[in-house]
């Protein structure tokens, strides 16, 4: 049962679940024994573990699991500052899925994105991505790790204005050490996918938000990664623009067989291009399904 808004906003700030009360205990931080250790409310308790039954499959028609997470929280700040960001989230994603991560301001998508991203590390629980969990695997190692096998679109774009697009496409793929031949004829196909070849010349710093966006997606796509995660998108587009780009993701989606994992609050957008969504809600899982999207690419 969906907890009530207002039980589960004051656990957020002041419960302690068992899972991460054993964490915390590890951290090395000064205790304060005087501080009454407060009971997480049952459904705080509950591992939830969320199989997707989405018309995607891998290969073979088996259903191959790219991210999982198990029983993952994140923790920010101390004391009664504390902040249950994530709290003991578990699912699976599956090789070529769309999915949408849905859910109000701080809930928590972005710290679940970064959690799967490996672009941060989880208080407790664990992260496996392709079968790896990536506990076990160090710092360096997870740069070169996510290089390779994660692309990422950020509301920001987060172009560099002095390159050109195609300098900024091929980036990822010259750090990863591929040959530059390969990435100039890859990332042309890509700009020609995204639809902004024609910009291929142009430096990032004279492109609209709309534009930078198609270029993030080329350079996301450029090493052929196993999974897309982008964060809100659309966010800072017209609705115009935001349609065009969640057309793109869903073409690119279908046509590569790559999974998207995108981050909205918008649940219309999540209803239109996506096929399936997980919501959040304070830091836990209240709902995933599959959906039929609106529109067909
Ligand atoms: N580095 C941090 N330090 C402290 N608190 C943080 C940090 N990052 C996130 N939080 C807190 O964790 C909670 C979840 O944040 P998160 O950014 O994941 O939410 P979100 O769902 O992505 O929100 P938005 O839609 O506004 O982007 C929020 O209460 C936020 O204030
Ligand atoms: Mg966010």
């Amino acid at each position: 049962m969906a907890e009530s808004p207002q039980v589960v906003k004051k656990a957020v700030k002041i419960v302690v679940p068992p899972v991460m009360q054993q964490n915390q205990a590890k951290a090395a931080e000064p205790s304060n024994p005087e501080k009454p250790q407060t009971i997480a409310p049952a459904s705080y308790q509950k591992t939830k573990v969320v199989i997707s039954s989405g018309p995607t499959t891998g290969n073979n028609g088996q259903k191959e699991t790219v991210v999982e997470l198990q029983g993952v929280s994140k923790i920010y700040g101390q004391y009664e500052n504390k902040v249950y960001a994530l709290n003991n989230a578990s699912l699976k994603v599956l090789k070529g899925e769309f999915a949408a991560i849905l859910g109000p301001s701080g809930s928590g998508k972005s710290t679940m994105l970064h959690m799967m991203g490996c672009l941060d590390r989880p208080t407790s629980g664990k992260v496996i991505i392709n079968g790896r969990d990536m506990a076990a695997v160090t710092g360096a190692e997870v740069a070169t790790f996510r290089g390779r096998n994660m692309g990422f679109v950020f509301q920001s774009y987060n172009i560099i204005p002095r390159l050109t697009v195609m300098e900024n496409v091929m980036l990822p793929g010259i750090i990863a050490g591929y040959p530059r031949a390969e990435l100039e004829a890859r990332a042309k196909d890509l700009l020609k996918e995204t639809g902004i070849l024609h910009r291929a010349d142009h430096k990032g710093v004279h492109l609209s938000g709309g534009e930078q966006q198609r270029v993030a997606i080329a350079r996301a796509f450029i090493n052929n990664p196993t999974i897309i995660f982008a964060d809100e998108p659309t966010g800072a587009l017209d609705t115009k623009s935001s349609d065009e780009i969640m057309g793109i993701l869903k073409k690119m989606n279908e046509q590569h067989g790559v999974t998207v994992v995108i981050i909205t609050h918008n649940p219309k957008q999540a209803t239109d291009y996506v096929r399936r969504i997980i919501r959040i809600k304070d830091g836990q899982i209240v709902g995933d399904e599959v959906n039929v999207p609106k529109y067909a690419v």
